[in-house]
């Protein structure tokens, strides 16, 4: 073996040198060679250096392939920085102390090889690949996210063995360009494999596909032994119809005195007849295969594709697909596994993929870099609209680096090796030069590139976008901002200066308990021609499974270890920090619309309303009308029922016939019920489910739960003749068997994640909203009732609060009123909450549900009869925090297996939680394994609440979800079951 100190690779010192992008790397090509190859994932000998440059020594351990060391029991954990580098060095410079791993395998290479063309693919390294084998140099990659391919045919013997050495340095300029809010990693995050092809090869084949069924397939043709060979030519078809040759472009060739011996070109054609067209809702695909041809017939290389015919075009202000302007219901993806970091299995991402699916998202940007290869063919197969992003993020140099000509070479690179791997996908329909990297010369080259390329794509960069969402620039087609508050984009279209589509690259960041004002945001965008959606931030909560004991990440092994959100006992998910990290950014990791293991949040119901294809648009006397709110689809492929939910307690269901509707159609249809007069309110559902199997979900899947109103709840009546005796101590606090701390008035809740980053939380803090000193005005005893004045003293304020309690039949009648003065103009919440005694366990509830929602996210949760134990109730964010509430909530029993219990009916629709923990209990923890569930049930009723806005990344939840000051009224009744 080489000793490292001469060893060419090293010396280059290629880690420091950001206009090396490779060396002896092949060019990236859309010819997909994952079929016939031979594997090299498993067990590679491995060790862990300090240093690139210090000399391996004899102590091997093992690590497996694809994966990343940091997880793998080495002492280079993971770290997770969002903007900051986790270095000082300005780029391009790198640490001296750089984890470097170095993996070595033998490889058998077949003997049947002989005379081949033989290629190793490495699939992903990150950032610094140096490939040896036998000791001999044989090849350098950048760009963490994509394969590099060397041919290794002069360095290899078939059937012999090979030394295959994979050198993987983990800091370096690339570093600088690979600055995504994300855990830093090192290793090889996806397979690697060794292929051979005559060496008379498809060098690339590029396919572009129209939705009026016109086929253009474009090849282009090597041979790695030199000159091609007279007479090759190339094949194709398309599900059985044979390709024709292009014959005028092959006589232009044959012409044309530049045309070379050693790149050969040639172009195939097909005119599909009444071709069934590609797009997110019916991804039809049809199979392409490409042969290469000697001269005498005989096949020299195949290629197999998979084609989906359409167009994507900007007409005006629309991103218009199949000439429909499309509504992007995105959601930012990284590569992200709790066990595996950032390696990704073909299940896993099917499993994220249908889960998108059934939840009614519709597109995907691959935050922040070219996902794995797989997640494309299944965004073909499973249908969703793709923004495909370049491995470019220069956060926190980002402005120093987008004019640096030093990186020039690598920006382009990334963008047209993005380009070259992907261009084939009717799924991508649009390209991303990169995320948070300012804008610069640079970017302009790379869009220059890409455009050149590949002129059938919008191109898109939110940091030229950023400057001027209407300026001409070369960079972005789209108007892309990040956390726009809807009134900009609103007063953007309506300004009349709008010259692209404006779709949010991020919107909604889903950090915690969050996502408030999607449906608001969604009723502006669907209403407002020039908006066209946006892309939620994001996917994963990027927790990383870790065992708490000797707070090491539980890696592979870990597999099993969690459900329904929550990691097994002596396990947690880890975030910023856990790790010992000094420099972190602690929770802003975990800002997924799932846990790490995909369990869906609440905001995903949230969001599969917000997407209904099918919706009850409005309401008339004698029916309701349905309207059709997909873009390409019938309502044949659904079925649904009609569910008629009163206040009494009555449910009454009945199959729906859904009309034939095409696309923004609407049609009356009758009710399918005679309302009952007596019964109360009353709520009509559609449940809305899949007819047959679809590829993404199985029959009877729901689809979405439309619901209109058919009769308004009565005024209450209270009989408030006193009735019975009231029992209240000395401080005027409710005596009550069922009760272990009376109903006492709560002004705050547990900080959620957008409650602290938005600085809520900390005025709350200021105003010692937590625990006000309470202390009690008046107690006056009337015959069944008592009236109790207290003043809830803190440092912002005191709050007057008045509760009257009064004996009534069967119960308990509690009437509040609370005032804030002007200075508690923002606070979390104004109500009641009460402790019980242990024993109660299940919650039924006649108000929104069964998922957890909240004044400004409840579009998603029906009003209906629902019922859930207690212990489910609670929503387990990664950090402890408000959770587990349930809007618009009219009454409610909590109760123990044998039926005991109380039961609490509510003057209007109000917000309600009931879970095992106090606020205070919430907001003591960092994790939630840490928390000590109560054997009592904690209640809040509240007459209002604060919504939960975005503010941890974006903006706050909007005034009319604010609590305001002044008089606050309500009222309760409570009854023992
Ligand atoms: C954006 C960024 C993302 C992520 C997000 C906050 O600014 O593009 O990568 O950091 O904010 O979670
Ligand atoms: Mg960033």
């Amino acid at each position: 073996m080489t000793d490292a100190h001469l060893d060419p690779l090293i010396a280059l010192r290629p880690w420091q040198a950001p206009e090396l992008t490779s060396w002896g790397r092949l060019p990236t090509n859309a010819v997909d060679r994952r079929h016939g190859a031979v594997p090299l994932d498993g067990d590679w000998r491995f060790q862990l250096l300090a240093a690139p440059d210090a000399p391996p020594g004899e102590a091997w351990s093992s690590s497996y392939v694809p994966g990343v060391w940091t997880l793998q029991g080495t002492d280079d954990l993971p770290q997770y920085l969002n903007v900051r580098m986790p270095f000082a060095e300005f780029p391009p410079d790198v640490p001296a102390a750089n984890p470097t791993g170095v993996y070595e395998r033998v490889v058998d290479v077949p003997a049947e090889w002989a005379g081949r063309r033989i290629v190793l693919q490495v699939g992903a390294a990150e950032s610094v690949l140096l490939v040896h084998v036998d000791g001999r140099p044989a090849g350098i990659s950048k760009d963490s996210h994509l394969a590099a391919e060397f041919d290794l045919t002069p360095v290899v013997r078939p059937g012999e063995r090979a030394t295959v050495r994979l050198t993987v340095v983990k800091w370096s300029d690339a570093s600088h360009i690979e600055d995504q809010d994300q855990w830093w990693h090192g290793g090889i995050t996806r397979s690697v494999l060794l292929y051979a092809t005559d060496p008379l090869h498809l060098a690339d084949v590029t396919v572009r596909a129209r939705r009026d069924g016109d086929l253009l397939v474009e090849c282009r043709v090597r041979d790695a032994g030199g000159p091609l060979p007279e007479g090759w030519y190339v094949s194709g078809e398309l599900d059985g119809q044979l390709l024709t040759q292009d014959a005028e472009f092959d006589r232009a060739n044959a012409e044309d005195e530049r045309v070379s011996a050693f790149l050969g070109e040639a172009r195939l054609r097909a005119a599909v007849p009444e071709v069934r067209t590609w797009n997110a809702e019916t991804p039809e695909l049809y199979g392409l295969t490409v042969r290469l041809h000697r001269a005498d017939g005989t096949v020299a290389d195949t290629s197999r594709h998979r084609v989906g015919f359409r167009d994507v075009e900007i007409d005006g202000r629309d991103l218009l697909v199949n000439g429909e302007r499309v509504f992007i219901r995105g959601v930012n993806r990284h590569d992200f596994h709790p066990l595996t970091g950032r390696t990704v299995s073909y299940d896993d991402m099917r499993a994220d993929l249908v889960l998108l699916k059934r939840f009614g998202f519709n597109a995907i940007r691959t935050a922040h870099y070219p996902n794995d290869p797989a997640l494309y063919d299944l965004a073909d197969e499973l249908g969703f609209y793709v923004v495909d992003e370049a491995d470019i993020e220069s956060h926190d140099h980002a402005h120093e680096i987008a004019d640096d000509p030093r990186y020039l070479g690598a920006f382009v690179d990334r963008a047209a090796r993005m380009v070259l791997r992907d261009k084939n996908h009717p799924s991508v329909i649009i390209w991303s030069l990169g995320n948070e990297s300012d804008y610069g010369a640079n970017h302009d080259a790379a869009a220059g590139w890409v455009r050149r390329h590949d002129p059938t794509r919008p191109v898109q960069y939110e940091g030229a976008a950023r400057h001027g969402w209407a300026d001409p620039d070369l960079a972005s087609d789209i108007a892309c901002p990040m956390y726009a508050p809807l009134e900009e984009c609103l007063a953007h279209a309506l300004s009349g200066t709008q010259t692209k589509p404006l779709i949010q690259c991020e919107y909604s960041h889903a950090m915690g308990n969050s996502n408030g004002t999607l449906a608001d945001h969604w009723a502006a965008i669907e209403a407002t021609p020039g908006l066209q959606g946006g892309f939620i931030w994001e996917f994963w909560d990027h927790g990383i499974l870790q065992r708490v004991n000797d707070g090491r990440p539980a890696g592979r092994g870990g597999a099993g270890l969690y459900d329904n959100g929550v990691a097994a006992p002596g396990h947690r998910w880890a975030y910023g920090g856990d790790f010992g990290e000094t420099d972190h950014d602690g929770a802003f990791i975990a800002d997924g619309v799932v846990f790490p293991d995909r369990t869906p949040k609440p905001v995903m119901f949230e969001h599969r309303e917000i997407a209904a294809p099918v919706r009850i648009d409005c309401f008339r006397h004698e029916g309701v009308v349905l309207g059709n709110h997909q873009h390409f689809r019938g309502l044949d492929w659904l079925s649904g029922v009609w569910e008629l939910s009163l206040a009494d307690g009555t449910t009454l269901t009945a199959p729906a016939e859904l009309p034939g509707l095409r696309p923004g159609e609407t049609a009356a249809v009758p009710l399918p019920f005679e309302l009952p007069a007596e019964g109360g309110e009353a709520w009509l559902t559609l449940r809305v489910t899949t007819a047959g199997d679809e590829p993404w979900a199985p029959r009877g899947t729901v689809v979405c739960l439309p619901q209109v109103r058919l009769r308004a709840a009565p005024p209450p009546v209270h009989t408030r003749v006193p009735d019975g005796p009231v029992e209240v101590d000395e401080d005027g606090l409710l005596v009550h068997p069922l009760l272990t701390a009376a109903p006492v008035l709560s002004l705050w809740r547990a900080p959620t994640d957008n409650d602290e980053l938005g600085g809520m939380a900390a005025r709350w803090r200021d105003w010692g909203l937590a625990e006000p000193a309470r202390t009690v005005v008046s107690v006056r005893r009337d015959p069944g009732r008592v009236t109790v004045v207290s003043d809830y003293v803190c440092a912002g304020g005191t709050v007057r609060h008045e509760q009257v309690l009064t004996a009534v039949a069967g119960g308990l009648l509690v009437t509040e009123s609370a005032e804030l003065p002007e200075a508690l103009h923002d606070v979390a919440r104004v109500g009641t909450v009460f402790e019980t005694v242990p024993g109660l366990t299940l919650l039924e509830w006649f108000g929104q549900g069964p998922w957890e929602s909240y004044p400004d996210r409840a579009a998603g949760a029906p009003v209906g009869h629902h019922s859930l134990p207690v212990d489910e109730l609670f929503t387990p964010y990664l950090r402890p925090q408000e959770s587990g509430g349930r809007h618009g909530v009219r009454r409610f029993t909590l109760s123990a297996p044998d039926a005991t219990g109380l039961a609490v009916r509510l003057d209007r629709p109000r917000q309600v939680s009931v879970n095992r923990h106090r606020a205070a209990g919430l907001a003591a923890v960092a994790h939630h394994d840490e928390l000590v569930p109560r054997a009592g049930c904690v209640v809040h009723i509240d007459a209002a609440h604060r919504g939960l806005g975005t503010a941890s990344c974006g903006p706050d939840t909007f005034a009319s979800y604010l609590v305001a000051a002044g008089v606050h009224r309500w009222s309760w009744t409570l009854r023992v079951l």
